[in-house]
């Protein structure tokens, strides 16, 4: 089902987000698939549950190869629940954000080039990773969300900050 998605200003991004503590259920289910749904219908590569107004820390992500940069690996559909990051090394990237939440616009952002992740999946079960790139700054965007974090507050240089009309969204 396609949730309806908070903007920017709702006081429901700028909060922090519970940790879920029960696994499998009903309800951890289709909050996944409405996620997935949601993203989906607006084209984005992430979402997190505080953009369709579920205070719990599940994170998911996805997309093909290619969608933002020709030699970009596609990153398979992932749901991720109480993420936790660590950096590999403090060098940082520069590149495009855009998000669900802040519509029409798009910044350039910093963020840490490589990290290693671990989280649960919807059954309870451990899941590590390690991700960098593009998939890192998606995964560091959406566990953002998790803490009441929206890229603007990140920018570092806001002459890359402004309107695009075909906003890559994440
Ligand atoms: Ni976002």
């Amino acid at each position: 089902m396609i949730l309806p998605l908070l903007h920017m200003g709702d006081p429901r991004l700028h909060m922090q987000a519970d940790k879920v503590c029960v696994f499998n259920t009903n309800e951890l289910h289709t909050l996944a698939a409405d996620m997935r749904d949601t993203m989906e219908e607006a084209g984005g590569v992430g979402l997190a549950a505080p953009q369709v107004g579920v205070l719990l820390r599940v994170i998911a992500f996805g997309f093909e190869a290619g969608a933002r940069d020709p030699d970009m690996p596609s990153i398979p559909w992932t749901v991720l629940i109480n993420p936790q990051l660590e950096l590999i090394s403090h060098e940082l990237d520069e590149d495009w954000e855009g998000c669900l939440s802040v519509p029409g616009l798009r910044a350039q952002v910093p963020r840490y080039r490589r990290l290693s992740y671990s989280a649960f999946d919807l059954y309870g079960e451990p899941i590590n990773g390690i991700a960098e790139g593009f998939h890192a700054r998606v995964i560091q965007h959406e566990v953002d969300h998790l803490d009441g974090i929206l890229y603007p507050a990140r920018i570092a240089d806001f002459s890359k900050f402004g309107f695009v009309n075909t906003p890559e969204q994440m």
